[in-house]
């Protein structure tokens, strides 16, 4: 049994030369699968476009889109006993990806964008009874809303950051998070690099693991 990692942004094809994609580095999913491999478990690293190196000894499934990373998710999830989705999805796509590369004709452009699959919110629904643990990047509203996704996608803890300052969140070494757990808890970290978070959460996913007595 594994710990089942995403990481990394999703790259959505316009045409064979644009896509549509967002400012994640993919360093806080990496930082958790390495910290996951030095605490001694088999890691599986699902992951968009990312400049960084694969983390040793563990085992980097590369993909591209949100379709391409929720078909490896779930195709690894049966033999996960833990799921960390740090990964940027893509929430819209192009409803057709052109064949040729779209030429300019008008003073503006229109485009048709569909959902794309939501991977974490998939998870439950498929079965997987494993640790499931999401994040929320937010804005505005963080606890509220990461309750809500909690909620919603039935996941056990919600990693939750506040991406609306410039030093922490996306594409930074350092994050501020706030861990809002299914019962209730509410736990701020102070800020720290992400390498340092992700050994916290790979140590709280430990936690949870642990069958509760009777
Ligand atoms: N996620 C996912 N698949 C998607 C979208 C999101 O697996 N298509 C996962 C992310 O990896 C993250 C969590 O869902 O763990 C929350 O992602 P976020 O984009 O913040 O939330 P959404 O559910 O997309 O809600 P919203 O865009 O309304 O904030």
């Amino acid at each position: 049994m594994s710990y089942l990692i995403t990481a990394g942004p999703t790259r959505e094809p316009l045409d064979p030369v644009r896509y549509l994609s967002n400012r994640s580095s993919g360093k806080m999913g990496y930082a958790l699968a390495a910290a996951a491999h030095t605490a001694g478990q088999d890691v599986i690293l699902i992951s968009g476009p990312t400049s960084l190196p694969a983390p040793g000894g563990v085992h980097l499934i590369k993909v591209t889109t949100a379709q391409e990373m929720h078909d490896a998710v779930h195709y690894h999830l049966p033999q996960a006993k833990a799921a960390i989705f740090s990964a940027a999805v893509a929430d819209y796509r192009p409803a057709a990806a052109a064949p040729q590369k779209i030429k300019k004709h008008g003073e503006t452009l229109t485009l048709t964008l569909e959902r794309t699959p939501d991977i974490l919110g998939s998870a439950r629904a498929s079965g997987y009874s494993g640790l499931l643990v999401g994040f929320a990047a937010e804005t505005e509203n963080l606890l509220a809303n990461a309750r809500g996704k909690l909620q919603r996608k039935g996941c056990d803890l919600i990693v939750a950051n506040d991406v609306s300052g410039s030093e922490t969140g996306f594409d930074t070494d350092e994050n501020e998070i706030t861990l809002v757990f299914a019962n209730g808890e509410v736990r701020p970290l102070p800020r720290a690099s992400k390498d340092a978070l992700a050994e916290i959460i790979v140590g709280i996913c430990a936690q949870l693991m642990v069958p509760s007595q009777p």
